[in-house]
């Protein structure tokens, strides 16, 4: 059985004061991190005061982006020592977002991964297509392209450990959910994917979050499919009422 994950990516929302207050109102609501993970995905600067009031806590603090040096002349860069150093846990890497806008490739977020694990961090690697991409029926072989080569020279015991998540690019933040039907179908492919390139055993724990539009009031329907682990969220996620109810969801 894998563990449900939940993930609230806030992207460049909030003010420390609102994320604190955000993170004093939903670290012991959250369930018990044996049922499921809680994450919450915040900007570089909340993280150090975010970690420490989260402490002894079952909700986890994640970086939403990081680079995949150690340290050196890499102007306005987080490295994944800094990141480790703070006491996050997970880092998102990829994110559509990033790779449209800021030149992100699958070169780099393999590299990104590779520097994760060796930082004892754990990825949640995006992936997913445009519109234009899925309405030419290039939905299956582009995602099973970035899946592979994200994981790329990782271990078997790290692609265990990596989380994938499925996000339809015309699905974020543009109200249309991909039915919970379309986003299994991909997410199926996304498992069958790790099997072929990786193994059997891999293909069976990797966790895949669908992304895209999840809310409160359609997250209980995409959990309930095969191969749909979680969700990684993006709107829904900013309020702490709404979090909740999604993080219940996954318990
Ligand atoms: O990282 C989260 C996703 O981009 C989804 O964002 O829930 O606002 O559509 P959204």
């Amino acid at each position: 059985m894998r563990k449900p994950i939940i993930a609230g990516n806030w992207k460049m929302n909030k003010l420390l004061s609102d994320a604190k207050g955000f993170v004093a109102d939903v670290k012991n609501n959250v369930p018990s991190s044996d049922s499921v993970d809680a994450i919450i995905c915040a900007p570089y600067p909340f993280l150090y005061e975010l970690v420490k009031e989260t402490e002894g806590t079952d909700l986890k603090v994640a970086a939403q982006n990081m680079h995949y040096e150690e340290s050196g002349a890499y102007t306005g860069e987080v490295s994944p020592a800094v990141l480790k150093d703070l006491g996050v846990t997970h880092v998102v890497l990829g994110h559509s977002e990033r790779r449209e806008m800021f030149n992100e490739t699958d070169e780099t977020v393999n590299k990104k991964a590779h520097a994760a694990f060796n930082y004892g961090l754990l990825p949640i690697v995006c992936v997913g297509e445009t519109l234009e991409q899925r309405e030419a029926n290039q939905t299956m072989d582009l995602v099973a392209a970035q899946v592979k080569k994200a994981l790329d020279g990782l271990t078997e015991a790290q692609v265990k450990e990596t989380v994938i998540a499925y996000e339809p690019i015309w699905a974020i933040g543009t109200g249309k959910t991909a039915t919970s039907e379309q986003a299994n179908e991909v997410c199926t492919h996304v498992r069958k994917t790790v099997a072929e390139a990786v193994s059997a055993d891999a293909a069976d724990a990797v966790r895949i979050q669908y992304g895209g539009s999840v809310k409160p009031a359609n997250i209980d329907e995409l959990l309930q499919q095969s191969d749909i682990d979680g969700a990684l969220v993006g709107g829904a996620s900013l309020e702490a009422d709404s979090f909740l109810k999604l993080v219940e969801a996954g318990k």
